[in-house]
């Protein structure tokens, strides 16, 4: 194996910078396929659907434990009622969410780290949302004063939620994950109809 290359901005390997070539002049296709990005297949407005509808899963399941937290110190009925609330738009919101992202996982190549990364991401993400389910119809009788273990469970999700949220973190910045094929910091914008490797102007300087 040969030393260690730097691939112009705009490369679809520019993302790797200290890939491994061989020195006999031929680039494996394997190598190029693993180091270039993985484009997200779901996309609105020129971005990954996925990584749009997350925020409200993440946001309010993680504030329905606050407001449990909250409940705890305060004994305030009202703010065990939000968290149910919270709870049962949460997993919907996961249920949307997961869609796109199992689409995304699909155009992983196979026997890479990613693809290992994105399974235990997503099974990871389905048990959370099973956690959640549990609490809530726990709940379900009395919303204004959940039982020790809803709050034991939902409590877990939450912290489930912290390895599997890294895990997506690994899939995007680690592993480039459901970013575009050839994206650079001078890339067009995504609307403009051109792939994102075009541009490149902090080259000709
Ligand atoms: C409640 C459900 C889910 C939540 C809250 C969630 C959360 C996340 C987070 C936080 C990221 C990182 C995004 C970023 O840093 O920009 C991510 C990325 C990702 N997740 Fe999930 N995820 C869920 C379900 C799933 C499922 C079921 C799969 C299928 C295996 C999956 C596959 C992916 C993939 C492939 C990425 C890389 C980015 C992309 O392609 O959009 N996720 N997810």
């Amino acid at each position: 194996m040969g030393e260690n290359y730097r691939f112009r901005y705009g490369d679809s390997l520019a993302r790797s910078p200290g890939a491994q070539l061989p020195t006999d002049g031929g680039t494996p296709p394997s190598l190029l396929d693993l180091a270039a990005p993985v484009e997200s297949r779901v996309k609105f407005l020129g971005h990954a659907l996925h990584q749009q509808l997350i925020p409200f899963p993440f946001g309010l399941l993680v504030t329905a434990v606050i407001f449990d937290v909250s409940y705890l110190i305060t004994d305030s009925q009202e703010l065990a009622n939000v968290a149910y609330w919270m709870i049962a738009a949460g997993i919907i919101g996961g249920l949307l969410a997961a869609v796109p992202g199992l689409i995304d996982w699909t155009a992983i190549p196979k026997g890479t780290r990613a693809k290992k990364v994105g399974a235990l991401h997503g099974v990871g993400n389905v048990v959370l949302l099973v956690l959640f389910v549990a609490s809530w119809l726990l709940r379900r009788d009395q919303p204004t004063a959940p039982e020790a273990l809803a709050l034991g469970l939902s409590f877990a999700g939450v912290a489930l939620a912290t390895v599997t949220g890294w895990l997506g973190g690994e899939l995007v910045d680690r592993h480039a994950v459901g970013i575009d094929d050839g994206a650079h910091a001078d890339s067009p914008h995504s609307l403009s109809g051109r792939p994102a490797s075009e541009g490149g102007r902090a080259l000709a300087r």
